[in-house]
């Protein structure tokens, strides 16, 4: 791009000025003669914005007490002349723009002329570096490496497989968790060493035993009650028959009632009569104690089997629950192996995942080279890093620029202007406008070596003189 002339009207401190410029420009005037001002018209005739970008500061640049302001240009692109006039009034503050004297909207512009910020970066050489530096290193980026940004493609790539492997590990965490339960609940299940029957022969057996224990059952109890029923028996027989020896009547005794002497015969016949019933007395307590002790030994007989039956009752009921056990067991195997399979699958797909993210480091470690060499290929003393080396060896993306091996912070001022000089070439390697440039407050450089294809505009600052231009070339 080539600027050919240049009218103010109104524009700041200008009310009115027209610029003829050739390659290389000079600008020579004391403090407030509007040099600074050049600049700020050329980015506002092409763009519509402050020099910084913003649209919201372009109504400062109205002349104080003016009520329309306006900035012409006529500019060379690869070999073509184009007339940009761009207007502003007070009313609306905003602009109009026409190209070759026709109102177009500004992307027609922006087509023409191209982007702001490359502009700005090549115009105003010390803005680049002045840029927060992930914006300065994105642009560059974008711009050398925009058809195969490869870097950032595999950066995506690796954010992809951290993601993944983070899910991995999380999924590996949760197997490991399960296979310790399973196996636990595992030990304690095969703990029973008892023969089993077929299940069948189990249920009925236990089902007979359950009847015959109920029998024993009614058995032992009606053995209890003939025990207790006999033992009132022997009780009641046990105080008659002491009742009978308790009563020791002599002959010639009177009887109780009447007072009349018993007599011998009668004597005889009431100890006959005792005696049988004496006799039959301790028949019938034999007899009970003999149902006494036949009651006892059937109750024993009864609990002894009880006790059988109940014994082979549990060990029928240990046998089902074996059996329920064991195809928990086999159940329990099945979702172990399957546990194990799974966590088998994860180590591998972790394993694979490592390496693909080994492999996505090394063409990140290539093409971060390639990036760097392209870049500074283009530079002299001047290197850009986009890339900083960590002490394990991984590359962060960063932004450095050097001159001369020292970090551009420390430079001098002419120094930073041949530094940022270097970058204007580069960055002009693929805008292909070949934008000008403007250098303002030069009073301090002696010497300088501008790019020798690109449009060179200088401003410096000389006492006492009013604003003057001198065109070289
Ligand atoms: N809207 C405006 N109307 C009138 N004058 C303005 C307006 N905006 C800025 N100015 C003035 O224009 C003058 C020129 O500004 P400019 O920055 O171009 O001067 P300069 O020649 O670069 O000065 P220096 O040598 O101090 O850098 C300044 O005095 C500034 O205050
Ligand atoms: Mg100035």
């Amino acid at each position: 791009m080539f600027i050919k002339t240049l009218v103010l009207s109104n524009f700041k401190s200008h009310t009115y000025s027209s610029y003829q410029f050739g390659k290389t420009n000079h600008f020579f005037g004391d403090n407030f003669t509007g040099k600074s001002s050049i600049g700020d018209a050329i980015v506002f005739g092409l763009f519509g914005v402050s020099r910084h970008g913003y649209k919201m500061y372009i109504k400062d640049y109205l002349q104080e007490g003016a009520t329309t302001m306006y900035v012409e240009m006529i500019i060379q692109i690869h070999n073509q002349d184009y007339t940009i006039k761009r207007t502003m009034t007070a009313q609306k503050g905003t602009t109009s723009v026409f190209l070759n004297n026709k109102p177009v909207k500004e992307k027609e512009i922006e087509r023409l002329v191209g982007d702001y910020k490359a502009f700005v970066y090549c115009f105003f050489p010390d803005f680049f570096p002045d840029e927060d530096k992930s914006s300065s290193r994105a642009f560059l980026i974008d711009h050398m490496f925009s058809e195969r940004n490869d870097y950032d493609e595999l950066e995506k790539e690796k954010a992809r497989i951290i993601r993944e492997q983070k899910q991995i590990h999380s999924n590996i965490t949760f197997y490991e968790g399960q296979k310790v339960v399973l196996k636990k609940q595992a030990i304690a299940m095969v703990n029973n060493p008892d023969p089993i029957l077929p299940i069948e022969h189990v249920n009925a057996e236990i089902k007979t035993i359950q009847t015959e224990l109920e029998k024993i059952t009614n058995e032992t109890q009606e053995q209890i009650e003939n025990g207790i029923e006999l033992k009132s028996q022997l009780k009641s027989f046990i105080e008659q028959m002491a009742e009978l020896e308790s009563d020791v009547r002599l002959s010639g005794e009177r009887c109780p009632t009447c007072f009349q002497p018993i007599s011998s015969e009668q004597f005889e016949t009431i100890t006959n009569l005792k005696k049988t019933r004496y006799y039959d007395l301790k028949k019938e307590i034999d007899k009970v104690e003999t149902g006494i002790g036949n009651a006892q030994e059937n109750y024993a007989n009864l609990l002894k089997r009880k006790a059988q039956k109940e014994q082979r009752l549990q060990t029928l009921q240990m046998m089902i629950s074996y059996q329920q056990n064991i195809n928990q067991v086999s159940q329990h195997s099945t979702e172990l192996i399957n546990v194990e399979n799974k966590l088998h699958d994860l180590t591998i797909k972790k394993k694979a995942l490592s390496d693909e993210l080994k492999r996505m480091k090394h063409r990140q470690g290539v093409a971060a080279n390639d990036y760097q060499n392209q870049i500074n290929q283009h530079l002299t003393h001047t290197s850009i890093e986009l890339f900083k080396v960590l002490k394990n060896g991984e590359l962060r993306p960063d932004f450095q620029i050097c001159y001369k091996n020292r970090t551009y912070r420390v430079l001098s001022n002419s120094e930073k202007i041949r530094c940022v000089l270097e970058i204007v070439s580069l960055i002009n390697t693929f805008t292909s406008y070949k934008y000008p440039l403007f250098l303002d407050n030069m009073e301090g450089v002696t010497h300088l070596e501008p790019p020798e294809d690109i449009q060179i505009i200088t401003a410096t600052v000389k006492k006492g003189v009013p604003l003057t231009l001198k065109v070289k070339d």
